[in-house]
C-alpha cells in the first residue's frame, strides 16, 4: 500500500491488523495467555467461598476441563481498543441516545478529555460543587487552571444553581455539575445559566449510569458527560472503566484525544497514520493522551451493562424500603424528592439528620452505626479541606466562608449508606440500626 499524504488511508481500522499477504496472525507478535493463566485469572473471578475443601475439590474439574477446552480453542486477538471496545460504545450509544461515546480506562480520564475539548487551559477557571469525589478536579489541578468551589444544596448535596452566577468570571471556561450518589442536579438551571455565559457545561455523572432526568439519560445533557464503571459503581468493568459521551460535533474526535492522536483517517509519506492535536471549542491545539480501554474491561462492561435495569430496580427497591422504614422518625430527614422523568441511580442511600431535632449531629449518629456495625461510604468531603488543595496555594477557611451549607452538611448533616447488594437481612439490620440508633440519641444517650 502507498500512503498518500493527507487523503483517508484506504484499510482504516487498526495498522496492526493489517498482516497483509503473509497473513502473520496478530497473537504472533505479542506474549500469549496460557490455559494456566486462563485458570488463574477464573479463579481470582470466582475465589473460594464458605467451603473451600468443597471450592477445591470443583476447581480440580474445572482445571480439567479448561486444558480439554485450551487444546480446541484459538487463542484472544486483540485485546485493547477492539471489537468488544467498538461494540460497548455502541451499545452505551444506542442506550443513552447520544451521537457519540467513548469507553476508556476511567472517568477521569473521560474528564481529563472532555475539559481539553472544552478549551481548557492554564489560568483558566473551572466551577465544581464543593463537595465531590478528588477525580472531579484533578485535570485543572494537574494543569495550573484554578478550581471555584461552588456551595451545595443541602438536601442532595448537588452543586446548587442559586449559588453558581456568583462564581463565574471571564475565566470560566467549564461547570461541573456532580449528580452524587446518582441523584440528578437541577440540570434546566444549570444550563439556562451556562448558555447565558457561553460556558460549557460536563456532567460528572459518575454515580448516575441509567438515572433519568426529565425523561433524559442523566449524563447526556451537558455539553459532556461520563460515568464511572470503578468497581463500587452501579456497574462495573472489572474494577476500572469510563464513558465519555457527547452530542457535539468536536465527538468525532475521541477516538484520537483516547489514543495519543493517532489519527487513521490520515498518513505520511511512507507510514500508516498521522499524529494530530486536538482541536478545542476555540479552534486551538490540544495534547491528547493515552486513555486505552482494554478489550477484557470492554466485554466486561456489555456483560454489566446488559442486566443494568435488573440492578437499578433492585436498588431502588433498597432504598425505598429504607424511606419507608424510616419515615417518620424524628431527627431523620427525608430522601429527595424525585420529579416527572426524573429518578436517581439510587448508587447511595443519603441519611440526613437535623440535630435539633436529635439533640446531636451525623457525627455522633455514625459513630453508633460503627459501632453497631454498619458500614458507610466516606468518599465524598469537601475537597477544598484537603491537603491538596492548599499545597496548591488555596486559602481553605476563606473557600469554607463562601459555602455554608457545605460546612454545615458535612459537619453536622449526613452520611451515605450502602444499598446493594445488600440482602433483605442486612437491610432490615440497618434499618433497626438506624432507628436504634437515632432514638438513643433523642433520648440523650
Ligand atoms: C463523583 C466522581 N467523579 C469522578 C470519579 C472518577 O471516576 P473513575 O474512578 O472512573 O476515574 C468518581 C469515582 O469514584 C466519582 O465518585
Amino acid at each position: 500500500m502507498r500512503p498518500v499524504k493527507g487523503k483517508k488511508a484506504s484499510s482504516g481500522g487498526d495498522f496492526r491488523y493489517s498482516a497483509g499477504p503473509a497473513r502473520v496472525p496478530w497473537h504472533a507478535v505479542g506474549e500469549p495467555f496460557s490455559q494456566a493463566d486462563a485458570m488463574s485469572i477464573l479463579e481470582f473471578l470466582l475465589p473460594p467461598g464458605e467451603s473451600p475443601a468443597k471450592y477445591r475439590r470443583r476447581l480440580g474439574s474445572v482445571r480439567r476441563a479448561v486444558l480439554a477446552l485450551a487444546r480446541e480453542s484459538g487463542r484472544a486477538t486483540k485485546l485493547t481498543l477492539g471489537k468488544q471496545v467498538e461494540q460497548a460504545e455502541k451499545e452505551a450509544r444506542r442506550f443513552l441516545k447520544v451521537k457519540h461515546a467513548c469507553y476508556l480506562t476511567n472517568w477521569t480520564a473521560g474528564m481529563e478529555i472532555g475539559y481539553k475539548l472544552s478549551g481548557l487551559r492554564p489560568g483558566d477557571e473551572v466551577i465544581i460543587p464543593s463537595i465531590t469525589f478528588v477525580a472531579t478536579m484533578a485535570y485543572p489541578l494537574l494543569i495550573g487552571a484554578k478550581v471555584v468551589f461552588a456551595d451545595v444544596d443541602p438536601r442532595t448535596l448537588n452543586l446548587d444553581p442559586r449559588y453558581l452566577e456568583r462564581k463565574i468570571t471571564s475565566r470560566t471556561r467549564v461547570i461541573v455539575p456532580v449528580h452524587v450518589g446518582g441523584f440528578p442536579c437541577d440540570m434546566d438551571r444549570i444550563m439556562s445559566i451556562a448558555r447565558r455565559r457561553d460556558i460549557y457545561v460536563m456532567e460528572d455523572a459518575a454515580h448516575g449510569f441509567g438515572a433519568t432526568y426529565k425523561g433524559r439519560q442523566l449524563g447526556t445533557i451537558g455539553h459532556f458527560g461520563g460515568y464511572s464503571f470503578h468497581e463500587v459503581k452501579n456497574i462495573n468493568s472489572l474494577g476500572e472503566g469510563g464513558l465519555l459521551v457527547t452530542n457535539l460535533p468536536c465527538g468525532e474526535q475521541f477516538k484520537k484525544a483516547r489514543f495519543l492522536g493517532l489519527d487513521f483517517s490520515r498518513t505520511i509519506p511512507n507510514w500508516l497514520y498521522d499524529v494530530s492535536a486536538l482541536e478545542d471549542r476555540f479552534g486551538r491545539p490540544q495534547a491528547p493522551g493515552n486513555h486505552s480501554a482494554t478489550e477484557i474491561q470492554g466485554l466486561a462492561f456489555r456483560l454489566q451493562f446488559a442486566r443494568i435495569q435488573k440492578i437499578i430496580a433492585a436498588r431502588r427497591k433498597a432504598a425505598a424500603f429504607l424511606a419507608s422504614e424510616l419515615a417518620g422518625e424524628p431527627g431523620l430527614l427525608p430522601p429527595p424528592k424525585e420529579g416527572r422523568g426524573t429518578r436517581s441511580s439510587c448508587h447511595l442511600y443519603l441519611l440526613r439528620v437535623d440535630p435539633r431535632t436529635l439533640r446531636a449531629d451525623i457525627q455522633a449518629l455514625k459513630a453508633k452505626l460503627s459501632r453497631k456495625g454498619v458500614t458507610q461510604i466516606p468518599h465524598f468531603g469537601p475537597l477544598y479541606k484537603f491537603d491538596i488543595v492548599r499545597k496548591f496555594g488555596y486559602d481553605p477557611k476563606a473557600i469554607a466562608k463562601t459555602c455554608p451549607n457545605t460546612e454545615e452538611v458535612f459537619n453536622h448533616g449526613f452520611t451515605h449508606l450502602p444499598l446493594y447488594p445488600l440482602t433483605g437481612q442486612q437491610l432490615r439490620y440497618m434499618a433497626k440500626a438506624v432507628k436504634e440508633s437515632v432514638r438513643q440519641l433523642r433520648a440523650g444517650k
